[in-house]
């Protein structure tokens, strides 16, 4: 069972990596993403300054999903610079997702890329959680005008991480700028933003930051996720590959995005709940799906979803 896939001509060893912000912020979560069965590294969104973040409580788990408002706790552009040639060991792509709060801070980020040569990077249009700054993934003409600048920044292949989008419109225009620019690959989707969760006993929020307002994650996002790799798919097919992430909690999860046209997938609030380990069991997982169903590789099934 082949599991590898590639992407911007880079090859994943397996198609299942962390999602950006699971995990990877300090060099040793990177060190252990290295050691573990991740089909990359994909660093926390990055800043031009070092970052704490907001304050806690900022991270909160459900059964039906996750709420964060962490806040870009990071360790800045420098520090990423400096660390990333020494996960080059762990022979897998490296993907540095850059984040920033005016488009300076990117091209910044970018010109530090540059000289630390990660194999892609992820151009976070969607982070939800710093207090008065829009998602920018929400704007289409900043949108481009940003994504413009990076293209004329680096000779690195990126790609974008993307907000979810709940109408046919946006998923057009956004599929029209990604191709005008000529990214290379898109994640789809981010946490779903400005979500709220109540505890009706102590009638209170469960995040500080915000007023309790924070990015969703897990299970419950699944199928705003899979619309979205599907809607994105249809628009670009295979011209652009998608990175799939929202809801993955099991090899059957995997299967269902690379059924909507994913070539790889991301795991994000499944890796906080259950640590890099997660990585075997979805593996073992979707090999043994794969193999009941006659496919021979991870690739051969993307798109293949059915319409009645
Ligand atoms: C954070 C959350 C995000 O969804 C994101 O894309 C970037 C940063 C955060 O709160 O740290």
């Amino acid at each position: 069972m082949d599991l590898s896939v590639t992407i911007a001509g880079i090859r994943f060893p397996t198609c299942v990596m962390n999602a950006s912000g699971a995990r990877c912020v300090t060099y040793e979560e990177l060190e252990r993403l290295g050691q573990s069965r991740s089909g990359a590294i994909v660093t926390k969104s990055m800043t031009r300054e070092p970052r704490q973040g907001n304050p806690e409580p900022r991270y909160f788990s459900f059964p039906g999903g996750s709420l964060n408002s962490m806040g870009l706790p990071n360790l800045g552009y420098p520090a990423y610079a400096h660390l990333i040639p020494a996960l080059r060991r762990f022979k897998k792509p490296i993907v540095a997702s850059i984040a920033g709060f005016q488009p300076e801070d990117f091209i910044e980020g970018v010109r530090y890329m540059n000289e630390a040569k990660p194999d892609l990077l992820e151009i976070n249009l969607s982070c939800p959680n710093i207090p008065g700054k829009p998602q920018i993934g929400y704007d289409m003409e900043a949108s481009e005008r940003l994504l413009q600048m990076i293209k004329a920044h680096t000779e690195l292949p990126f790609g974008v991480k993307l907000p979810p989008y709940f109408d046919p419109v946006h998923h057009e225009a956004m599929a029209q700028i990604l191709g005008r620019v000529g990214v290379s690959f898109l994640t789809a989707i981010n946490s779903i933003g400005n979500a709220l969760v109540v505890d009706p006993d102590h009638e209170s929020v469960v995040i500080k930051p915000k007023g309790g307002f924070g990015g969703l994650g897990g299970p419950i996002i699944k199928p705003v996720a899979l619309a979205n790799v599907r809607a994105f798919w249809k628009l670009l097919g295979d011209r652009m590959p998608i990175i799939g992430t929202g809801g993955i909690q099991t090899g059957i999860d995997v299967f269902e995005h690379l059924l909507c046209g994913a070539t790889a997938v991301q795991v994000g609030t499944v890796l906080v709940e259950e640590d890099i380990r997660v990585f075997d069991r979805i593996e073992t997982e979707l090999r043994e799906y794969l193999d009941r169903k006659g496919y021979r590789s991870a690739i051969a099934c993307r798109g293949r979803l059915k319409e009645l």
